[in-house]
């Protein structure tokens, strides 16, 4: 049995699968924090307590000492900032955090290529100008900074012991040379990193190190179980999929929005904020729009009236037409297409008259239409797709995907453990530790329980229309 630990922004969540079966799951909630606008940070304790939280609830159905391999996933970019004794030095700076603006147009300048060498164009979400920022504003931490991991890395450490990461998630700072694979000292001199302080990287499904005697005493793990070095949750929920190869694509909603399209080449187009990042699998790349807002959107008017998401999609269901405003969803501001850090939601057009059903019925719609402007960036790729497989929480919605799939004009289909996607990705590269599993196996792809066909909608495009002359308006980029 492989277990794969997924951390995510708003929950850990585990699977434990066999070669071709998720056999059990269990998730714990996690909170982010923004102690000033723009913000997002964690705790890098809580991930671990919360990965030891939710390996007890799996011990309520099956046995731990079972696992045979572990695999790990998580939220990408965040910069997890060490002292020399390998304890945070500050609460991780998260992938949706805009506060380093100034330090990417530094960046900018000072590696003209950037676009090229990293896959992007710098923005603030991306490890790399977090530094930056925490030697302009914090220099006491900086001059304590002597290791940096991303959030799984973390995990790995306390589980193993070792300073380690994969080639996806080094490809998520902004110092990974994405054609050769390796650090590119220029990008790190660029941020005042030092090469040494970076991490030793893997290919996803090689062993890093494995399960310590104090590590298991916290876990209920065994001993001397092999760690793998997993990837971040893009990749992973790649590698549930089978989209490990090219023509292989599908869309995420979790707490962020992924549109995610496998290669064997590197083909970066940085102008329209398409990422281009290394794979955690070897001589494979992949091309990314990502979505700073996913599906979050619906919890969060959720919270704000004291409805569940499913309660929210459920109203939403209820209504249609020329009263629901439009809603720009921009919470944290948005990468792709728009490079937009300084962005943020809105609704237009309320009424007196208007409902809360409306109100979250413009929500949903506002989601599907980011996928369109998405899709739009990546050009004639998706044309060429035959279909977009979707996982993540926001995927248990028949109203989101049949809205996203008549936007994007692309039949979508949900999969057999759609929602435990990137810890069943982390689980799957686990399984290649002790060969359950191959490279080749890896793009197996799991059998399809639902599929929206595109449908032509006139006013759905018309309201899309709006939403786009909306964001014109209100744009914070030249
Ligand atoms: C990808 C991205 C998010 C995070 C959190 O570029 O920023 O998907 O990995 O899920």
């Amino acid at each position: 049995m492989y277990l794969g630990i997924d951390i995510g922004t708003s929950a850990v969540k585990l699977v434990c699968a066999d070669a071709g079966r998720i056999l059990a799951t269990s998730s714990v909630g996690i909170g982010t924090s923004s102690p000033q606008p723009g913000w997002s940070e964690q705790n890098p304790e809580i991930w671990w307590q919360a990965t030891r939280d939710a390996l007890g609830l799996l011990a309520g159905e099956i046995s731990l000492s079972d696992v045979k391999a572990v695999g790990l996933s998580g939220q990408m970019h965040g910069a997890v900032l060490l002292d020399r004794d390998q304890c945070p030095i500050r609460p991780a700076i998260l992938w949706n955090d805009s506060r380093a603006v100034r330090e990417c147009d530094d960046i900018r300048a000072a590696q003209p290529q950037v676009g090229h060498i990293a896959g992007v164009l710098p923005l603030p979400g991306f490890t790399a100008p977090k530094i930056a920022w925490l030697k302009r504003h914090e220099p006491h931490n900086y001059a304590r900074l002597s290791h940096i991991l991303l959030p799984k890395d973390y995990v790995g450490l306390r589980l193993h012991g070792e300073l380690a990461t994969d080639t996806s998630d080094a490809a998520g700072t902004m110092w990974l040379d994405q054609a050769s694979r390796r650090w590119h000292t220029g990008m790190a001199e660029a941020t005042d990193v030092a090469v040494d302080w970076l991490p030793q990287m893997f290919d996803g499904h090689n062993v890093v190190g494995t399960v310590t005697v104090r590590a298991a005493a916290e876990t209920g793990l065994n001993s001397g179980v092999p760690v793998v070095a997993g990837g971040g949750d893009a990749a992973t929920g790649a590698v549930s999929l089978g989209a490990t190869e090219p023509g292989r694509g599908f869309i995420s909603l979790g707490t962020s929005g992924q549109l995610f399209v496998a290669d064997r080449k590197y083909k970066p187009n940085p102008e329209r904020y398409v990422h281009a990042f290394a794979h955690t699998l070897p001589d494979r790349w992949y091309q990314m729009a990502a979505m700073l807002n996913g599906a979050r959107p619906i919890s969060w008017i959720g919270d704000q009236l004291g409805l569940s998401a499913a309660e929210v999609v459920g109203l939403a269901e209820t209504v249609s037409g020329d009263r629901v405003p439009i809603f720009l969803p921009y919470l944290t501001g948005e990468r792709s297409p728009l490079g937009d850090p300084h962005i943020r939601a809105c609704f237009f057009g309320l009424e007196d008259a208007t409902t809360r059903a409306e109100i979250c019925r413009s929500v949903v719609e506002a989601i599907a239409f980011c996928f369109a402007d998405a899709a739009q960036s990546f050009g004639d790729t998706i044309g060429s797709l035959p279909e977009l497989a979707a996982i993540g929480g926001g995927s248990r919605s028949d109203l989101l995907l049949g809205l996203i799939s008549a936007v994007t004009e692309k039949p979508i289909v949900r999969s057999v453990g759609a929602e435990s996607g990137p810890a069943y990705g982390a689980a799957r590269l686990a399984a290649c530790a002790d060969g359950a599993l191959t490279i080749a196996d890896l793009a197996e792809q799991p059998a399809t329980t639902d599929r929206f066909e595109p449908v032509e909608m006139y006013a759905l495009f018309e309201r899309l229309g709006r939403f786009r002359r909306l964001y014109t308006a209100v744009s914070t980029v030249d």
